[in-house]
């Protein structure tokens, strides 16, 4: 959840950690602290609030150091204060440490600590790290840094430096991810690649368990074991420009607008028209293996697991297969039913979240094949799976997913119609899906010029403290998605519902202040919905509807209608979502909220 960054080499370090820390800000943005090493010793400097803050207390202060460490706080354990914000330093002011993750055995390493004389100054958990890399120095960094590690249980990425150790960075991972950026007589280390890709694309993964010492002109990676380690250089592919706003106001509404090139770049070299089965050879399973699947598990948490729900509904009906779709933190302590022909998919916007790695790694153990649907190249899930697909959507800053779920769903569907080729699904029925995938991106082109008409409508609702999401079938997770992301942005109050289910209980919080968005297309359920709809008015409440094309007898039965284009069915959540999250981020930027970095939350789920 936090961003991590170090910095050795022959340039002035604290601007390139400052730009470095603001590329991770979306990790975790509410304190933010920077070690330099100077002539006179480490110089920590510290702040509550984000990274900005930082720069202000920095700049009466250019300390001329190329050697430094620096941290974007989301807090664990301990208020997000001053005090409590990282580097931490060792009592001595030697030993300056950064970390993400968390310290379990905490509360028993400062017991043992203060019995030894130490004090402990913060409400955090890295503190004993600290002062036990000191308790254990010896003369030498790593080696402390390494008989420390040996009495943590926990999840940890960490940097350390000491003003007794010049030019020396020294990185450790366990859970948290870490990088190592290869530069000319220079190294980085980050959480991850984006906060070194202006200096070099060449980079080095930590893995778990793995330490390591960092110079300008080298870097050597052993185990906690202390077992070396040959490091597999990778190359990046990701350009600055995908990390940048590029004029617009905000990365979310960026990534919203990326849509259209990210979709064709999730299709693409996928679609086979000849013989209408989708092209997946990343799943690295046979055609025979896809026969014999008797049921498939997705896991996931948020947003990725509304893309699941959407696959759940695709592979069920397209491909005939009992599709379980659980969110990875229940998962791994359930004890699930696993059978030797089950598939399980983690998906993962980040490949990172602690939940769906654990859920992962749960069912590896227990023998199952374990693909992944991961955007970030290099992650953790994407290095641990046996196989899997890639969905291309390019570097996702936004804190609210936007571009990842829409591309998930996109690559959901084409498993879906491989799934259902391998199993039922004629070449006509294959062909026809492959053809309607191919026209999804100009129709989202179509749809986000409607941006303005969505932000009419939110100009009428942006102040209400409550907004009820109604869909049906395959709609109802873009319900939930809708919601999501209104909730996230904009602060405000807002339930998914599968339309039917209302009339249960929340039809009693309908009146005339209840704006309810319904997902109304000409679909099988079109019917139902609209009776859905007409409950709804009875009661004074205010309907959106997200409607197809063409479809003009909606308009005189609801408020406000926004058309999407007619596609396959299975396929409708990909436009239906657009002006849901076209309509989030309006409100959001109409009630003044941070909408990329949205309170409490952060990109990157590494805790659990
Ligand atoms: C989405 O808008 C959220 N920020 C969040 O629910 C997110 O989808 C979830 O934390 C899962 O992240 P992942 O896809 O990187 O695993």
């Amino acid at each position: 959840m936090c961003g991590i960054v170090g910095y050795v080499g022959s340039r002035r370090a604290q601007p390139i950690l400052l730009k470095g820390l603001k590329r991770l800000e979306y990790r975790g943005y509410d304190s933010a602290g920077i070690a330099m090493f100077t002539d006179s010793g480490l110089m920590v400097t510290k702040c509550a609030g984000k990274i900005s803050c930082l720069e202000q207390l920095l700049t009466g202060d250019p300390a001329d150091s190329t050697h430094g460490i620096a941290h974007t706080r989301w807090a664990t354990h301990g208020e997000p204060t001053e005090l409590n914000a990282h580097p931490h330093a060792d009592e001595k002011g030697e030993i300056a440490l950064v970390h993400n993750g968390i310290i379990e055995n905490y509360r028993t390493l400062k017991e043992f600590l203060l019995q030894k004389g130490y004090h402990i100054r913060t409400e955090t958990d890295t503190e004993m790290l600290v002062h036990l890399i000191r308790f254990n120095y010896k003369g030498c960094l790593t080696e402390a840094v390494r008989n420390a590690l040996a009495q943590v249980d926990g999840t940890y990425g960490i940097a350390v430096m000491s003003s007794m150790h010049p030019g020396v960075v020294v990185a450790a991972r366990m859970g948290s991810p870490l990088v190592i950026g290869l530069g000319d007589g220079e190294h980085l280390v980050a959480s991850d690649v984006s906060a070194m890709l202006e200096h070099t694309n060449k980079v080095v993964y930590l893995e778990d368990g793995e330490i390591a010492t960092v110079t300008a002109d080298d870097y050597r990676i052993t185990t906690i074991q202390n077992v070396q380690i040959t490091p597999q250089i990778e190359e990046v592919t990701w350009t600055l420009d995908q990390i940048e706003k590029g004029g617009y106001d905000h990365f979310m509404l960026k990534e919203i607008h990326e849509q259209p090139t990210t979709l064709r770049n999730a299709i693409r070299g996928r679609l086979n028209f000849e013989e209408g089965i989708p092209r997946l050879n990343g799943l690295n399973l046979q055609y025979d293996q896809l026969r014999k699947i008797q049921k498939v598990i997705f896991t996931a948490c948020g947003t990725s697991w509304h893309a699941g729900l959407i696959g759940k509904y695709m592979i069920e009906e397209l491909a005939r297969v009992a599709v379980d779709v659980e969110y990875a933190s229940e998962f791994r302590y359930r004890s699930p039913i696993l059978g030797k022909n089950d598939i399980f998919f983690a998906i993962s916007q980040s490949g990172e979240t602690t939940d769906t790695l654990a859920a992962m790694r749960e069912a590896k153990q227990r023998g199952v094949t374990v693909l992944g649907i991961v955007n970030v190249v290099g992650s953790t899930m994407a290095r641990e799976t046996d196989g899997g697909v890639y969905i291309h959507a390019g570097p996702e800053i936004g804190v609210a997913s936007t571009k990842a779920f829409t591309s998930q769903v996109m690559v959901l569907s084409l498993i879906a119609g491989l799934l259902g080729r391998m199993r039922q699904l004629s070449p006509q029925a294959g062909q026809e899906l492959i053809e309607a995938m191919q026209k999804i991106p100009d129709q989202v082109e179509k749809i986000l010029k409607s941006s303005d008409q969505v932000k009419k409508i939110a100009e009428q609702y942006y102040r209400a403290n409550n907004f009820l999401y109604l869909g049906r079938g395959i709609n109802y997770p873009v319900a939930l998605e809708g919601a999501l992301k209104l909730k996230e942005i904009s602060y405000i109050h807002a339930e998914g519902y599968p339309a039917a289910e209302m009339k249960h209980g929340p039809i009693a919080l309908i009146d005339e202040n209840m704006p309810v968005v319904v997902i109304a297309l000409k679909d099988p359920v079109y019917d139902k919905v609209m009776s859905n709809i007409a409950e709804v008015k009875a009661r004074n409440g205010n309907v959106i509807a997200i409607a197809t094309e063409g479809d003009t007898e909606i308009a005189e039965r609801v408020n406000h209608v926004i058309y999407i284009p007619e596609t396959n069915r299975f396929l409708t959540p990909l436009l239906s979502i657009i002006p849901l999250q076209l309509m989030a981020y309006h409100i959001a930027v109409m009630r003044e909220c941070h909408v990329d970095q949205p309170r409490n939350l952060a990109k990157s789920v590494t805790v659990e």
